[in-house]
């Protein structure tokens, strides 16, 4: 089911980048600061217009960066904001994502998971995708993460959800 508040790809980044400008660099900064081994690759799940994975892949060069999104046009808009193509962008659901198991090191998503309709097949299938050992970050509203923290205590080894900032707070998963 495609979310149509977010197929205004343009309106929605530029209003984004104002008001997530400091969580997309708290992001970012998190994610570069990881020890991930050589060939890492990350994914940012409910990409929207790519900030966070372009962000990232102009720190951390060397890691292979992707970016995923329920809606087309955020899809869309997302590659022409990268014409070299240094992130990989695809269209997918959080609950059936397009890669094999196994595929990442770090997976990271902000404030999508509160428009996931699954949210417990999205976070079965992030557990799917993750390599042994890999990590799971939801940065999202603080109230909203209850459902995804039940849903990943029965199947990643270790929860834990921290605050982040007043609204913000983070569910860390470890496989
Ligand atoms: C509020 S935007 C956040 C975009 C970006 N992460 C950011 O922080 O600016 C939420 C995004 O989640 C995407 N989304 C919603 N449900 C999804 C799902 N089931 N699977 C993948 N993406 C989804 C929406 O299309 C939208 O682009």
């Amino acid at each position: 089911m495609q979310v149509h508040i977010f197929s205004h790809a343009d309106t929605y980044d530029r209003h984004a980048g104002r008001l997530g400008a400091r969580l997309y660099a708290r992001v970012v900064e998190d994610a570069a600061a990881e020890d991930l081994p050589d060939g890492a690759r990350v994914l940012d799940v409910g990409t929207g217009p790519g900030r966070i994975p372009r962000a990232l892949k102009a720190k951390r060069p060397e890691w292979t960066v992707d970016g995923v999104d329920i809606e087309p046009k955020m899809i869309e808009y997302a590659r022409g904001r990268d014409p070299e193509n240094r992130v990989t962008f695809t269209v997918g659901d959080v609950a059936a994502l397009p890669y094999p198991d196994a595929s990442f090191d770090l997976i990271v998503s902000s404030i999508s998971q509160h428009h996931w309709a699954d949210v417990e097949g999205g976070v079965r299938d992030l557990r799917r995708v993750i390599r042994p050992g890999g990590q799971v970050w939801i940065y999202d509203a603080r109230f909203a993460l209850g459902k995804a923290l039940r849903a990943a205590q029965k199947s990643f080894d270790s929860v834990r959800k921290e605050r982040k900032s007043l609204l913000i707070a983070r569910l860390t998963a470890r496989a």
